[in-house]
């Protein structure tokens, strides 16, 4: 990676603790499975739009601490070099009088993220977050698979994407998708300073690459 790569790099790759504090025992695993589901929410993917930008960054605030602000979000959605998508949930059922009968009807809101830089042939993931309340449910590998589908159809080689070394959970979900250790980039991140696990799809047009991601599809809730 060149410097202004790396220095474009650093202003767009993102990570955090994925819950402050919380211990999980499997830490380390890359198991590429999906556990039984828990509680699965239906979600839309849709490309993320200027409408989306607050409910985004309130994504963000729960945990980021250099979070994007508002003008490098309407940069991501301007930016024909760049693709974010957002998961779209049903809120809970509001019911509202209409001619004298109670009609079900439904809030929606942006319950996660994930974006791709396009940059010499190659994907970068740029940024991923789930809110908290809607974790653990398949909606980050949701994201990032419509992510690799429009990579690969867009001929891109490749897909990268740097994660902070502790971030064990974020480094099992890129696991599971094929994403794979490529190497350590010492200091990468400032905020707190901890060092980046590199991971890479190498070869995004092998057909085993679109195997696993079926596999991995159909696992889904
Ligand atoms: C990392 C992060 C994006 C993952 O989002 P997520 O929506 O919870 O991810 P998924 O649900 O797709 O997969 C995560 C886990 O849920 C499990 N899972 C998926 N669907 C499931 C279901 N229906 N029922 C139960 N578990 C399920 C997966 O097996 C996986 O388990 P693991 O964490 O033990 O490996 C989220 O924790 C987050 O926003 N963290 C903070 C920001 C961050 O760290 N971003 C990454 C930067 S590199």
């Amino acid at each position: 990676m060149n410097a202004s790569h790396k220095q474009h790099a650093k202003n767009t790759s993102r990570d955090r603790p994925s819950r402050p504090g919380a211990q999980d025992p499997r830490d380390g695993a890359a198991d590429c499975s999906i556990p039984h589901a828990i509680e699965s929410v239906d979600v839309r993917i849709e490309r993320m739009a200027m409408h989306h930008i607050d409910a985004v960054m309130a994504i963000d605030a729960q945990g980021f601490v250099d979070p994007w602000p508002a003008e490098t979000w309407r940069h991501e959605v301007r930016d024909d070099d760049r693709l974010h998508l957002v998961a779209v949930a049903a809120d809970e059922p509001a019911r509202l009088e209409s001619r004298g009968a109670h009609s079900p009807t439904t809030r929606e809101r942006v319950v996660g993220h994930a974006g791709l830089l396009f940059l010499a042939g190659m994907a970068h993931v740029s940024n991923v977050a789930v809110d908290s309340d809607y974790q653990q449910r398949g909606i980050a590998t949701r994201l990032l698979i419509a992510l690799i589908d429009r990579a690969r159809e867009r001929g891109c080689a490749a897909a990268t994407l740097e994660a902070r070394a502790a971030n064990k959970r974020a480094q099992r979900l890129y696991s599971r998708l094929g994403f794979q250790p490529l190497g350590i980039n010492r200091g990468y991140y400032t905020k707190p300073p901890e060092d980046a696990l590199v991971m890479s799809i190498r070869h995004l047009d092998e057909p085993e690459v679109a195997e696993r991601i079926n596999r991995v599809r159909a696992a889904l809730p």
